[in-house]
């Protein structure tokens, strides 16, 4: 309890799909101690069904109290949005913390607000850095971290990042990658449904996913990679669930698939079924964060469509290979890993579906330290 008898009020802001996996295992932790009160509040950011609604009800998420519907728009307009909408929350509802997760445009929001207001901030999942300033999430998490007051990060190398920028030692957190409570908590439910669905043998497919604007924003390279993909896809199968920005400029671009039945355009998935399909994959090739982290987990082999990673920890540790731009890269380690030779990687320390606890024991820890 605060020292005036209430409930210590924490409030969570969510608003793209790679936040609700991560803000699941906190408010399930969170849940468990009486003298913690929580409410979740949805951007809307991403608004589609198969980009959020599936997620609350798998992951097992309540319906968020307050919604801001800002949908999309440019990056100063839907931050804009969020803040202004966010203020008026906080404004009335003045909690003793505000959870922000990941990287994208409402994690920034949202701590600007408070920064400004003077309500404290946790970050989780801080202290990545891509070193990459062109990505719009480098952005974001060089801002929050500075205004943040607790920093929860997934690996070392986010404290180091951190000391390096100036953060001072007591704000941070090794926690855990918080990520991996999900997938560790749902990975019982997983099934091949969906794989069998498809028609698809174990370890005789790849899983693809695309969305960064360095891979999907430029015609010429977008339409590279799909060449390669169609050329890989020959020898194995692919199988892609494409993100709405993707298919978007898919469109735009009218952007052919050669042949479909072996490079299979699907609709964003669920988390379950998504999870299913990583899990008997032969490989996945991705451009997601999360996604690199799962795989290393899993021990599937990624290979990453990116010059850089904010989680080299995937690389050093993990399966995860940065293949970068070069296209030929990408057909060779995919070959690589069909020959039996691909690489094969360990499980990094914290990655146990305990980071939601241990990101709990902190919040009451410095909520009774500011109030002694
Ligand atoms: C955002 C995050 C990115 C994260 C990704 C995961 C930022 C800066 N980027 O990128 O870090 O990896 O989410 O998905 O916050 N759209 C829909 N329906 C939706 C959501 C988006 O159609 O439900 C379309 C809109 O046309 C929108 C575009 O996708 O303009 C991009 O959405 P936005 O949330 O701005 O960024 P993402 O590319 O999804």
């Amino acid at each position: 309890m605060a020292d005036n008898g209430k409930k210590i009020y924490v409030l969570h802001i969510v608003g793209a799909r790679p936040n609700f996996m991560k803000a699941a295992p906190v408010m399930r932790a969170l849940a468990r101690y009486p003298e913690l009160s929580q409410k979740l509040v949805h951007t809307g950011q991403h608004y589609d069904a198969n980009m959020s609604e599936i997620f609350f009800r798998q992951l097992g998420l309540p319906a968020p109290d307050f919604n801001l519907e800002v949908g999309s728009g440019s990056h100063a307009w839907q931050t804009a949005q969020i803040m202004m909408r966010f203020e008026e929350i906080v404004l009335q509802k003045r909690p003793n913390l505000v959870l922000v997760y990941g990287d994208v445009n409402s994690t920034v929001a949202a701590a600007l607000v408070c920064a400004k207001l003077g309500i404290p901030v946790g970050h989780v999942e801080a202290g990545l850095r891509s070193f990459d300033r062109t990505m719009p999430e480098e952005i974001n998490r060089l801002i929050t971290d500075q205004i943040a007051d607790l920093l929860f990060t997934p690996s070392q190398d986010g404290n180091d990042n951190l000391i390096g920028e100036g953060v001072a030692p007591e704000k941070i957190h090794l926690v855990g990658n918080v990520m991996i409570d999900t997938l560790v908590h749902l990975l019982p439910s997983v099934n091949g449904r969906c794989r069998q669905e498809l028609h698809l043998e174990p370890k005789k497919f790849a899983l693809v996913t695309l969305h960064r604007p360095s891979n999907v924003d430029d015609r010429e390279r977008f339409a590279a990679i799909l060449k390669t993909l169609d050329t890989i896809s020959r020898n194995l199968t692919c199988v892609f669930p494409v993100h709405p920005r993707t298919r978007a400029r898919l469109q735009e671009w009218d952007l052919a698939i050669p042949d479909e039945s072996r490079l299979r355009l699907l609709e964003p998935l669920g988390y379950l079924d998504f999870l299913g399909l990583m899990q008997e994959a032969a490989l996945v090739i991705t451009d997601s964060g999360g996604i690199q982290e799962e795989t290393t987990f899993l021990g599937i082999p990624c290979l990453t469509l990116r010059k850089n990673t904010e989680r080299p920890i995937t690389v050093e540790v993990g399966t995860n290979i940065l293949v970068g731009e070069d296209l030929e890269h990408l057909e060779n380690e995919t070959q690589a890993i069909l020959n039996g030779t691909g690489k094969t990687g360990g499980v990094p320390p914290l990655w146990d579906g305990k980071t939601g606890e241990r990101i709990t024991k902190v919040i009451l820890e410095f909520h009774y330290m500011a109030n002694i």
